[in-house]
């Protein structure tokens, strides 16, 4: 499984590059909105950092509209992937989009059908939101399960992006399920790297050390 990180923090995006896990980056129009930043201008700004796809939202909530939006995404790099609804007209845009072999990353999936029916309409990936789901009481990590399998079973060679994850435990259990790349939170990253015993272990190193060469 790849990680990407979920944020429009570009300091975040940076510090999370230089430590060479990250494979490539999402937003979304909160996020945008919680970094205060220009959607064209913060995106343009990632996309010649970052080597791997970086998802953009449109905004727009009419298929010809949405197009437009992601014609004039992709001018900001060629690694940006439109990221667009899960709704009728989104798979509208979805089907044009994939016929121009623009990426699309179809957002906002919460059931394996919905996944289903956006890779059919062309998507390279989806995003399936598992915290969420979680939020409502139900076991959001059972949905990329089902959609690993569906897509295992009929070959179907759309990405799954494990989308909403809060915690580290959210990022095993995606990998565990099958998921081809989760999206993460900077804290969770960091979060994830985090041991007692690493840290138990370096000081204890550290200690010895310090004590062999003061003798
Ligand atoms: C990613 O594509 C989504 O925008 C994001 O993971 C949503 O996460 P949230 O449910 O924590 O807002």
């Amino acid at each position: 499984m790849k990680l990407f990180i979920d944020t429009a923090e570009f300091s975040e995006i940076q510090a999370a590059y230089e430590m060479g896990f990250v494979a490539g980056v999402t937003t979304n129009p909160s996020l945008i909105v919680k970094a205060h930043r220009d959607l064209k201008e913060v995106i343009k700004q990632i996309a010649d950092l970052v080597d791997g796809p970086v998802s953009a939202e449109v905004i727009a909530d009419k298929a010809e509209a949405m197009v437009k939006e992601a014609h004039d995404l992709r001018r900001l790099g060629q690694n940006v992937v439109i990221k667009i609804p899960m709704t009728p007209e989104g798979m509208k845009a979805t089907a044009i989009l994939s016929k121009e072999d623009i990426p699309v990353n179809v957002t906002l999936i919460f059931s394996a059908n919905q996944a289903l029916l956006a890779a059919r309409a062309g998507a390279t990936y989806v995003s399936p939101f598992v915290g969420r789901i979680d939020d409502m009481s139900m076991e959001g990590m059972t949905l990329i399960q089902d959609i690993a399998e569906i897509f295992t079973k009929h070959q179907i060679d759309t990405q799954i992006i494990a989308a909403s994850i809060r915690t580290p435990m959210h990022m095993l259990q995606a990998a565990k399920a099958g998921a081809h790349i989760a999206t993460v939170p900077y804290n969770v990253l960091l979060a994830s790297m985090k041991h007692p015993l690493t840290d138990a272990g370096l000081a204890r190193f550290m200690a010895d050390w310090q004590a062999a060469n003061q003798k």
